[in-house]
């Protein structure tokens, strides 16, 4: 019955955001993936059809900048941090069907498909842009070559993105004040002819799409504000040469936005194709994709691309799953700026388990939350709970088991602890179908608490030396719990799962089995003795890793204080002069002034200079010095001040010409 009303839908189709190739995998990152992944685990073991596609995003500037500053190419940079990424996940226990990358063929050749149905459709038109252009290195500067001021709230922002301010998407020519990001030149607008995608023709299907898209509400709402406010149309291509080139223009290749998500048709493409499978199933009439994200890429995915599908002919997503952001030091985790931990070298290279980074992941906080990683409270939540609770109720259970029964006790179980065990998976199971990764863990936990507490309370140790059979009893009751826990554990945290599974004498994988066999007696059988499936992590293990990120976050900060860059124009505004100091004394009623008379050429300025806690006045006279000559004259402790001397550091060391020169010589 269950599975025939299974079979009628379309195959479920799940992908992940595509990782950006010019840097490695970080914890944000796995907020997308490692749901996702526990999501697909779940799924295909309540017996539906799955399949798993993502891929790595090549394309878009910040690649082209990166290989330019490594001396490689964009397609061998991509390759690079390719590889990274597909063994990453495959450490990590994140199992794609397929993992392909957006610059081969296949997704070319969709690209342009699409393009030139949009084309036929009537949803591509020219218009003359006024795009950045770096008169030094003359050439345009699309998106991440750029930076400069948001328009919407003033924050300095990316050409595409204001990334540290309003989080807005930008559009060519949008940015203010805009310079190189290479050189540091201010930028010019120049005209330039450019495709758009008539995103604002799609209003009247996106209200309604919304209304009946699935996934969590965060995508969902966010969505529907956005298009309440207004709909811009897109510009989709870029001068740039690294790209999927628009159809009929060699100049021109189009937003990397615009083949990014292509690139998910695409990999559903080259999976079918080394299987003989038709993809068209996936993505062509009733479908049933599922795209997780990050909460960063909601615009995209619930908005531009739902319309990229419709204008194109295509079948529309059935949910967009996006996560709350994973911060540090409540910064949006940042590559370029520091503000980072990184899967490999923060992590995984340190020997700690996977498993517990999925755990924390999942059940840290509602999917949809914000998460501000702590390994304080990583340490917390595996030692209390994976430890402490799962692990705990596990080891004590196998081994009272074994030392008794040398295993598995015949009898059956009761039915009070089944129905606990049903009440489990009903939970589970909606929760998991909601995106509730925590709620479903949280209720897995729940199961394991319990099994603890009936094991506590029905004390078998004491029982055995009594009545052997009331015991054999308790214990059968715990080991069907421990079933269960393994086999609803297994999407969260699979390889312990499956030691679990070995540990109650199953000689198979734990994902070939249903969830719902939780409630099938585990038959009477001998077990080795059980091995605790996990360590305590320790707390100077907590201290090392929490120091390393404080350091991180602390130069981070650092860099964030930096003043922003400025042009030689800026510069050419400040006037400064060398200048001979002829009188200088005291304020009174001041211990850190000194009135100072400078000769500055041809004129005599009289300065308030606040160096009296390091030079005494009779020791300034005669000295050269350097002076900031047009700064507006101010008024300080009542003294007028006309300019003000340069001095470097705490001790307030003078600035002073190398070689003599006269006073009044120009600073350049
Ligand atoms: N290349 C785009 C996605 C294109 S999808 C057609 C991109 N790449 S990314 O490398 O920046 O991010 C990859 C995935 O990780 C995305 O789902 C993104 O939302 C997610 N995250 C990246 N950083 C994140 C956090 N700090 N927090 C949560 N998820 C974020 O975006
Ligand atoms: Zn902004």
């Amino acid at each position: 019955m269950l599975k025939s009303t299974v079979m009628s839908q379309p195959p479920l189709l799940v992908t992940c955001g595509l990782p950006y190739t010019n840097g490695p995998c970080h914890l944000g990152h796995l907020r997308t993936y490692v749901p996702a992944d526990c999501y697909v685990r779940y799924m295909r073991r309540t017996g539906e059809e799955v399949l798993f596609i993502s891929g790595s995003d090549n394309h878009g500037t910040p690649i082209v900048v990166s290989a330019e500053e490594r001396g490689i190419s964009p397609r061998a940079l991509s390759e690079q941090f390719h590889r990274h990424f597909d063994e990453t996940f495959k450490r990590i226990g994140v199992n794609f069907d397929h993992f392909g990358m957006t610059d081969d063929p296949v997704n070319h050749h969709r690209t342009r498909e699409i393009m030139s149905r949009l084309e036929k459709n009537g949803y591509i038109y020219k218009q003359i842009v006024h795009q950045a252009y770096c008169p030094k290195c003359r050439r345009f500067l699309p998106d991440r070559y750029v930076e400069g001021t948001c328009p919407y709230c003033g924050k300095q922002a990316r050409g595409d993105e204001c990334d540290q301010g309003c989080g807005k998407h930008l559009e060519p020519g949008e940015i203010q004040d805009p310079f190189c990001k290479v050189c540091g030149t201010k930028a010019e607008f120049r005209d330039q002819e450019h495709f758009f995608f008539r995103l604002s023709a799609f209003r009247d299907y996106l209200l309604p799409f919304l209304d009946r898209l699935r996934g969590t509400s965060n995508a969902k709402n966010y969505a529907i504000g956005w298009i309440r406010d207004e709909l811009h149309d897109w510009c989709i291509t870029r001068t740039l040469d690294w790209g999927v080139k628009f159809p009929g223009r060699d100049d021109l290749v189009v937003y990397v936005w615009v083949d990014a998500p292509i690139g998910y048709i695409a990999f559903t493409e080259e999976w079918a194709a080394d299987i003989n499978k038709d993809w068209k199933r996936f993505w062509c009439g009733s479908t049933r994709v599922t795209h997780f994200i990050g909460g960063d890429i909601i615009y995209h995915h619930c908005i531009f691309w739902p319309a990229l599908l419709k204008g194109a002919g295509y079948g529309e997503p059935h949910a967009v799953v996006a996560s709350g952001m994973v911060k540090v030091d409540d910064h949006k985790f940042s590559k370029s700026r520091g503000y980072v931990v990184w899967t490999n070298e923060d992590y995984l290279d340190k020997g700690l388990s996977p498993d517990y980074l999925r755990y924390y992941l999942l059940a840290y906080t509602s999917h949809t939350k914000e998460l501000n990683f702590s390994w304080k409270v990583f340490g917390e939540r595996i030692n209390n709970e994976v430890v402490n609770i799962f692990g705990n109720f596990v080891y004590r259970t196998l081994f009272f088991a074994h030392k008794e029964f040398g295993g598995v006790p015949p009898g059956t179980t009761d039915p009070a602890i089944i129905a606990e065990i049903e009440k489990c998976l009903t939970g589970v199971d909606a929760q998991m179908k909601e995106y509730e990764f925590k709620g479903a863990v949280d209720t897995i936990m729940g199961l394991a608490a319990f099994g603890n507490t009936y094991i506590q309370t029905n004390a078998p140790w004491k029982l055995i030396k009594t009545d052997r059979d009331a015991a054999a009893r308790i214990i059968k009751n715990c080991i069907q719990i421990v079933k269960a826990l393994a086999l609803l554990i297994e999407p969260v945290i699979p390889a312990k799962a499956q030691e679990c599974w070995a540990q109650l004498g199953y000689s198979d994988g734990v994902a070939t089995h249903m969830i719902d066999e939780a409630a099938i007696l585990v038959p009477e059988r001998q077990l080795m003795a059980p091995i605790p499936l996990f360590s305590r992590i320790e707390e100077n293990q907590i201290a090392e890793l929490d120091a390393v990120l404080q350091h991180r976050v602390m130069e981070a900060n650092k860099k964030m204080e930096k003043v922003p860059s400025i042009s030689i124009e800026d510069f050419s505004k400040i006037e400064m002069k060398t200048g001979i100091v002829l009188a200088a004394e005291g304020i009174p009623k001041s211990s850190k002034l000194l009135k100072l008379k400078v000769d500055t050429g041809g004129e005599i300025r009289q300065i308030v200079s606040g160096i009296a806690q390091f030079y005494k006045p009779e020791e300034l006279v005669g000295k050269n010095v350097v002076v900031l000559t047009n700064l507006a004259p101010a008024k300080i402790f009542g003294v007028e001040s006309n300019g003000m001397i340069l001095a470097a550091g705490d001790t307030a060391s003078l600035l002073a010409p190398e070689k003599p020169v006269d006073p009044g010589t120009k600073i350049r």
